[in-house]
């Protein structure tokens, strides 16, 4: 079609893990175990939940544009002015509209293979130069990004810890590489999963390292349970948020998006649970790895990724585990055919993925 541009011809969509009606539709399953997708297994923070249906009657109003009470009481969580807190549709949001602000035609990107693909979307569809560098034992590389660096690049995206393999850099990685990192480049560092990696020592939280051109990104979807209310937060620099303010949709996030996200903070007692459940299922699937020989990377995140031979054993295994009723995530779209991933799901689930795995050995 002669109207759309050919960086945008040659771009794939996004594929999201498979839903659960469709599978049972297809398979005429009754139950399914959706492993594919890094949600939240024990539902919505109900906190959240009440925020939301309290906001319900008002939702006749325009949300406030600036987003003031959720971004109120996180720069008070955080300690930090009103005036370095964003709030965007879902942490993906604000990276496309980050693309949206501060990339020229000219200019260029680096990420990693085997990283977060939302963001390659993202960034060729501005029809950039997108550089990506190997990954390193399933690390990123943070020594070679460093050494794709040029006059041209003005963004480097960090997903700590890393989706789709879990892992993590640490504090001093980090340290080493920010030093190399000259002040035209702009480091996105996204912390999806922090709730899940904090507690490690080596963990480098970056509320405590804060440089004036890193843009921190959070979300609501995965440790609070709302991904399907699209609502993701950023910390940086003032002059790096009020530019995005003028860029960004007038009213973004919803309503109820902010009620949720305000309410949800409140909800320690479900993060918690969250946290542990996680944690505990994370070993459960280590011991479960070993015990059926599979190879796996250790992760800070809420899913753990198994190495296969290849990406014809990944497509059985996944489709073999589907006829199961337990949907999986290939990553052939992330740069690792090889490679599956199981999101952590509550005890019984795990419990389910475990009974058809060793079913389907
Ligand atoms: C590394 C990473 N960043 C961002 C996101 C998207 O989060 P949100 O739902 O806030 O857009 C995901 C979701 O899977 C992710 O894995």
């Amino acid at each position: 079609m002669a109207l759309v541009p050919k960086h945008i011809l040659s771009l794939k969509p996004y594929q999201a893990g498979k839903p659960i009606e469709e599978v049972q539709r297809e398979l005429g399953l009754k139950r399914i175990v959706k492993l594919a997708s890094n949600e939240n297994p024990l539902g919505v923070s109900p906190k959240a939940q009440q925020g939301m249906i309290d906001a319900l009657a008002e939702t006749n109003r325009y949300p406030a544009p600036d987003g003031y009470v959720l971004r109120k009481t996180l720069a008070e969580r955080y300690d930090i002015k009103l005036e370095n807190v964003f709030l965007g549709h879902g942490s993906e949001g604000i990276i496309s509209l980050i693309m949206r602000t501060f990339l020229l035609d000219d200019e260029e990107a680096i990420t990693s293979e085997g990283s977060f693909i939302a963001f390659d979307i993202q960034a060729k569809s501005r029809g950039i130069k997108l550089v990506k560098t190997p990954l390193k034992d399933y690390h990123l590389d943070l020594d070679a990004m460093a050494d794709r660096i040029n006059d041209k690049t003005k963004i480097i995206y960090l997903a700590n810890p890393n989706n789709p393999t879990g892992t993590i850099f640490k504090v001093h990685q980090f340290l080493e590489f920010i030093n190399k990192v000259p002040e035209h480049c702009l480091v996105i560092l996204d912390e999806a999963y922090f709730e899940f990696a904090r507690n490690d020592p080596a963990y480098p939280d970056s509320m405590q390292y804060r440089l004036d051109n890193v843009i921190t990104l959070r979300t609501f979807s995965k440790a609070f349970g709302l991904a399907g209310v699209r609502l993701g937060y950023g910390f940086a620099h003032e002059s790096f948020i009020s530019n995005l303010m003028k860029i960004k949709l007038a009213f973004e996030p919803s309503s109820l998006a902010i009620a949720a996200g305000t309410a949800a903070m409140e909800d320690q007692e479900f993060l918690e649970k969250t946290v542990q459940v996680t944690s505990r299922g994370r070993k459960f699937f280590y011991e479960l790895f070993e015990e059926t020989g599979i190879e796996y990377i250790k992760s800070h995140a809420n899913f753990v990724t198994i190495i296969l031979e290849n990406e014809e054993k990944v497509n059985v295994f996944y489709d073999k585990m589907l006829r199961k009723g337990v949907i999986v995530r290939p990553l052939k779209a992330f740069g690792l055919p090889h490679c599956a991933r199981i999101s952590v799901g509550t005890e019984e689930e795990n419990g389910i993925f475990a009974k058809a795995l060793k079913e389907i050995l």
